[in-house]
């Protein structure tokens, strides 16, 4: 590619947002780069490219307030795939970042590339392994992956004589996406017919739902491991957990995700290296045995049982709000990497981490993940980022007469680091507690997992 090389630095320049020791560091100089989504994903993979450099051109679709400080907005949907080819087309950006599924899995990646744009984010083929659970299952027997065992259905009389074969507790997965309402887990006969008749006779997910996987309850504590892809080489990113229940003590129904920390002590050394040996190496050679050129990230979501890693899960993107506390531990260039990726040339010994712990606390909306309103005015964003090595990754926000408001469910993530991660959590509570806005919400307890392995790093 056409981009000019030039030397490495480093600077310890006061930004905005008071974080001040990250590198500014390239070796490719400006890039012009759409981020596809607007979240706090998307936020985060913004602000992170811009602290590569501040020559990068970045636009974001949609994007939200968050993203206006360091992008280009630009008001066309994640969704809609036809709009995105025709911005991409005319903006001829030198790579777009996908954040979030939907797009990858309706063929993002397969509507660019024939117009030579660069894309970080797998093709159709790829984002199977997200988009449907049962491709996902088959792909991980073939690859030999250790995974819960399942069974595929479509007749509901089947797939209840199943369960009453082999019992509870199960887990009933619809196939397809269903914006992370499709799996239950069943401890009684009862709440799996429930289940089983949701998705296969009243078609609560509609298509999603035409198919269920009925699989094997799985023990253990909950990890995600994700990795950079280039079609053949592969890099692991640091662990991360997150909190998916709305409430303190994992209660409450299942949300986007209410915070995440990274690193994940559950994911030692040992565990970290079998899972790139016994997920990541069988997996990645699969997916080039059948012909499907994987290029972007792969999250894994992981149960850690008594015989080790399980996967429960792929995601065929960055994980939300993983990413938020994954990537301000990233050290050096990161459009480089994502570049590589999307030209099949990554260098996996080009990745560095910071060895500080970083935490993310969502801020939620009053009602989430139920119905919430919208438009509040959020005050304390300054007084927030004046907290050293603390960022707020904005997710659902927008800007109105000059203000930030209230615009989603997840509003806000407030993320800090430190040199360990009881030091990240208080340093990003003590942030919270500069924010209000009415009706917002957030778990107090975010990280405790960690803290009460009684190991910290
Ligand atoms: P998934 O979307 O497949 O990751 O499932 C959502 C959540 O359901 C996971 O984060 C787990 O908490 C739970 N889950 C999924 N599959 C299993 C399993 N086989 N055993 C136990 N829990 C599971
Ligand atoms: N935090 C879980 C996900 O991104 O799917």
């Amino acid at each position: 590619m056409q981009l000019t090389r030039e030397k490495s630095s480093t600077s310890l320049s006061l930004r905005r947002d008071r974080w001040v020791w990250l590198h500014e560091c390239t070796e490719i100089g400006r890039v012009k780069i759409l981020i596809v989504g607007g979240g706090g994903r998307e936020h985060a993979l913004a602000w992170r490219l811009a602290h590569d450099t501040e020559r990068h051109e970045l636009l974001c679709a949609p994007g939200n307030a968050g993203t206006a400080r360091c992008a280009r907005n630009v008001a066309v949907s994640a969704e809609d795939i036809q709009a995105l080819t025709r911005l991409a087309r005319e903006e001829k950006p030198d790579l777009v970042v996908v954040g979030p599924e939907a797009p990858l899995c309706a063929g993002l990646a397969d509507a660019l590339r024939p117009h030579g744009i660069r894309v970080f984010g797998p093709t159709r083929e790829g984002a199977r392994l997200e988009g449907s659970k049962a491709f996902c299952k088959e792909l991980l027997e073939a690859a030999g992956v250790p995974t819960a065992r399942a069974a595929r259905f479509g007749e509901p009389a089947a797939a209840r004589q199943w369960v009453r074969d082999h019992g509870v507790p199960v887990v009933v997965k619809a196939d397809g996406l269903a914006a992370g309402k499709g799996v239950t887990v069943c401890t009684t006969l009862e709440q799996a017919e429930q289940a089983i008749d949701d998705a296969l006779v009243r078609r609560v997910f509609g298509p999603a739902g035409d198919t269920i996987l009925l699989e094997e309850f799985l023990e253990g504590e909950e990890a995600s491991v994700l990795a950079l892809l280039d079609g053949e080489r592969w890099a692991l990113l640091p662990s991360a957990q997150d909190h998916k229940r709305v409430f303190d003590g994992d209660q409450g129904p299942n949300t986007g995700g209410m915070g995440a920390y990274s690193p994940a002590p559950v994911v030692t050394e040992e565990v970290r290296e079998r899972v790139a040996r016994e997920v990541f190496a069988p997996l990645v050679k699969e997916l080039q045995r059948r012909g499907i050129e994987y290029r972007g990230v792969l999250y894994a979501g992981l149960m850690i049982t008594a015989d080790g890693p399980k996967v429960l899960e792929f995601n065929c993107r960055f994980g939300d709000p993983e990413t938020q506390a994954i990537l301000p531990r990233w050290q050096g260039p990161f459009a480089e990497r994502l570049l590589e990726c999307a030209e099949g040339r990554l260098r996996p010994e080009q990745l560095a981490w910071r060895p500080d712990a970083c935490v993310c606390v969502v801020i939620a909306a009053g009602g989430y993940p139920g119905p919430y309103a919208k438009g509040s005015v959020i005050h304390g964003l300054d007084e927030a980022e004046k907290l050293d090595r603390v960022v707020v990754f904005h997710a659902g926000t927008a800007l109105r007469d000059g203000q930030v408001v209230t615009a989603g469910g997840r509003v806000l993530g407030v993320t800090a680091l430190g040199g360990d991660i009881p030091e990240a959590i208080r340093r990003a509570y003590e942030a919270v507690g500069k924010i209000s806005f009415e009706g917002m919400h957030y778990r107090r307890d975010i990280g405790a997992r960690a803290l009460q392995r009684g190991r910290t790093l």
